[in-house]
């Protein structure tokens, strides 16, 4: 996909869960540029088609054609929205209207704009990338103290930047640790020779935060969620809730994840949640394959009860055990100022993992870098 058409296919994604949708997956081996959203129980097949010629009749026939094969896998799809750059062509747009009861919305996207077709004088919606509605807000937080929280935040704030994105970091701590590790500045060498500084935004003073110009924010959460802010709870759009896999790291079959969730979904219930396991430890032996199980089993279950929530295994990504990342924060006791554990030009295990996860996030939600 070029630069462009994976801007435009972001900033309608965007538009879409502003409205609320929630991204259930991307599906390009079934239907190339088919999204599948969901909002109030309904699934929606969303098709975003960026050409150079309008679409055609045999496009749409195709598109009708695969629509079945998703539902198998999803679910009914209840309605169709498809989104243009160069417009409908005659036969594909009388043969598009309806299909099989459902109603299928065609719209026309510009660079910023998009419009209903065949009401190009009606409203247009705009698309515009990097103002305050258009901040990512990516949470770390589970109710469970020391479990990793700022350390991932930091590096997860920092693997961003490495992507190009103008990330910012804030801190939602009372106890400030994040502030206090990096004295108000996280540097990173995100290419080889290329330093930058992420800056880390205190809870008390959002405004410049919320003026300035990001793209992701990227918000280290107090584990107990009534000290945070309740206004940055609501504009989440992701949370990250790391934990580890140990007896008391899972409690009970998962009943650290299991509060935690609900404890975000009392204030929002649209963002996606994401857990995964941090400080991860090979562990061959009949201990270490049950907790793995107990993990997956318990969480399947949780899944299935919130669609938004997602657990990534182990074995696809996890963020090890690492002697770097368990004496990061020196910089808390001399003057050195403060950067992450890798370098973009080094290779390193946290560096692997973090990438790896950054990845498989992006993979999953549509999340630009
Ligand atoms: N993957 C890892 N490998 C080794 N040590 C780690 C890893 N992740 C975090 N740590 C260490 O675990 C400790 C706790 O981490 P951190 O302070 O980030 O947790 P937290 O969840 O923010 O804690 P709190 O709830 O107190 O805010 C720190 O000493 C940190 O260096
Ligand atoms: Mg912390």
């Amino acid at each position: 996909m070029s630069r462009f058409n994976e801007i435009l296919t972001y900033r309608i994604i965007s538009h879409f869960i502003s409205q609320s949708f929630a991204i259930m997956a991307s599906d390009m081996e079934r239907l190339k540029d088919a999204h599948i959203l969901s909002k109030e129980g309904k699934r929606i097949l969303l098709w975003i088609k960026i050409q150079d010629h309008p679409i055609s009749f045999l496009q749409i026939r195709n598109l009708f054609e695969r629509i079945f094969q998703l539902e198998v896998v999803y679910g009914r799809i209840d309605g169709i929205y498809i989104v243009t750059n160069r417009g409908y062509s005659p036969s594909s747009y009388s043969f598009s209207r309806l299909y099989e009861n459902r109603t299928v919305n065609l719209y026309l996207v510009t660079a910023s704009k998009l419009v209903k077709f065949g009401e190009e004088n009606s409203k247009p919606i705009e698309l515009i990338a990097g103002d305050q509605n258009n901040k990512t807000y990516i949470g770390i937080f589970t109710c469970k103290g020391g479990v990793g929280k700022t350390t991932i935040a930091a590096h997860f704030a920092a693997t961003l930047a490495c992507h190009s994105r103008k990330v910012a970091l804030l801190d939602l701590d009372p106890e400030q640790n994040l502030s206090k590790v990096t004295k108000k500045r996280l540097h990173v060498e995100a290419k080889k020779g290329e330093k930058l500084s992420i800056p880390v935004f205190n809870h008390q003073n959002i405004k410049p935060l919320e003026d300035g110009d990001y793209d992701v924010v990227v918000c280290d959460f107090s584990p107990a969620l009534e000290r945070n802010l309740k206004s940055v709870v609501e504009k989440l759009n992701y949370v990250l809730m790391p934990t580890t896999l140990n007896p008391l790291g899972l409690n009970s079959g998962g009943k650290v994840i299991k509060n935690s969730i609900d404890e975000i979904r009392t204030i929002n219930k649209e963002c996606r949640i994401f857990s995964f396991i941090n400080g991860y430890q090979e562990d061959k032996t009949k201990r270490g394959a049950m907790l793995k199980e107990i993990y997956v089993n318990s969480l399947q279950n949780i899944a299935s009860d919130d669609e938004k929530f997602e657990f990534v295994k182990p074995q696809d990504v996890c963020v090890r055990y690492s002697v770097l990342l368990y004496y990061w924060g020196m910089s808390m006791y001399d003057d050195t100022p403060s950067t992450v554990v890798f370098r973009s030009s080094s290779s390193c295990y946290p560096k692997e993992d973090y990438f790896a996860l950054c990845e498989y996030i992006q993979r999953s939600s549509m999340l630009r870098m």
